[in-house]
């Protein structure tokens, strides 16, 4: 069994596989319309979603399975108290598969540990965001026609942008990437992000000026301000319109250059910039719902088969508390404390450098 929690949780090839499988899908979407026929997908929402959930749900009706779940903490038994691990054991009873999306980093890993069925992480705090990243890869791949070689903005809250760590990290698989961040010095890249992409063939570089970064982007990753993930309502209003771009600064833009955005928009991108052909967000949308058929069917399709998951292998930490993030799982739940296997001794669910 497999669980996609990770953008690496995939090799560069098992992306590859879903892509051409999303593609097939676009292309003769009949074919598959009865192939998870009986199977059930769970989607629990702990945290506010709309195209996350809702592509889910449609991209199951579209491969003829059904949908259960909830998408409300609220309306969960966790407003009793009820731990992931509890949860899991219960609802892998009733579904074949669960995509899940909780305010807690590490919470998917958690899930995965304690369930029957294979774990998607639709985004887990401010941290990974999986599938958003194979809807991102996808639509480059429709819009561009390839990944490798392209020169790649992220614009804006690359600090909380879990969209933003999820595809940086899965950029590592291509080649002859170049990344641009672009954001004010307070919405940076989180340490941890850098020190994985660090060494791995992708020049990276850094600026405060969209207009100066945009005339060399062939994409340009625009995001929200991360409002619900700061520490004070002051702070992001202070931080909140710091790049908008409008019909003004696309003319600095080459003329193939693509948009993106995993929505929602705030401010920071003008509805007057929606008509011109290069913005691609709203057909990234689109491209959401194909590629999670793709892996929905996948992920069922590698159960039957036995396959064994392949997430990180993780070493047991000490004793000692270990993970010093109030945001991360550990910080709630009793779960068994993991350290990721590479040199820096950091927290398996967070990622982030423990004590
Ligand atoms: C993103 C998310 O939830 O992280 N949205 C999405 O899934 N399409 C981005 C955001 O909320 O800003």
């Amino acid at each position: 069994m497999r669980h996609l929690i990770d953008s690496t949780d995939l090799s560069r090839s098992e992306i590859d596989s879903l892509i051409t499988l999303a593609q097939d899908i676009i292309a003769a979407p009949e074919m598959y319309s009865d192939s998870c026929h009986g199977r059930k997908l769970a989607t629990i929402f702990y945290e506010p979603s709309t195209r996350t959930r809702l592509s889910f749900t449609s991209a199951m009706m579209e491969l003829g399975g059904n949908v259960l779940g909830f998408s409300d903490a609220a309306s969960s038994s966790a407003s009793k108290g009820e731990g992931i691990a509890d949860t899991i054991r219960v609802i892998d009873k009733f579904a074949d598969i669960v995509a899940m999306r909780h305010f807690k980093e590490g919470a998917a890993l958690v899930a995965a540990q304690h369930s029957a069925v294979p774990i998607i992480n639709a985004g887990d705090g401010s941290h990974n965001h999986p599938t958003q990243t194979l809807t991102d890869l996808l639509t480059i791949v429709q819009e561009m026609g390839h990944v490798d070689g392209l020169t790649i903005g992220f614009c804006g809250d690359l600090k909380f942008g879990r969209t933003v760590h999820s595809l940086i990290k899965a950029l590592k698989m291509y080649h002859d990437i170049k990344i641009v961040l672009i954001s004010p010095s307070e919405l940076q890249l989180p340490s941890y992000v850098k020190d994985e992409i660090a060494g791995c063939d992708m020049e990276i570089t850094h600026t405060e000026s969209l207009e100066e970064a945009l005339p060399q982007l062939d994409v340009l990753y625009m995001t929200r301000v991360q409002q619900e993930r700061f520490a004070t309502l002051e702070e992001y209003e202070r931080l909140k319109d710091c790049y908008i771009l409008d019909e003004a600064k696309m003319t600095l833009a080459k003329e193939e250059m693509v948009v993106l955005h995993p929505l929602p928009r705030v401010n920071e991108i003008t509805r007057g910039v929606d008509a011109d052909p290069r913005a691609a967000y709203f057909r990234q949308v689109e491209y959401g719902k194909y590629i999670r058929m793709a892996l929905i069917f996948t992920l069922l399709k590698w159960k039957k088969k036995g396959e064994l998951h392949s997430y990180k292998h993780y070493v047991a930490g000490d004793d000692e508390p270990s993970c010093v993030n109030a945001k991360c799982i550990t910080a709630t739940e009793d779960v068994d404390k993991l350290l990721t296997l590479d040199a820096a001794k950091r927290c398996a669910y967070c990622d982030k450098t423990t004590k």
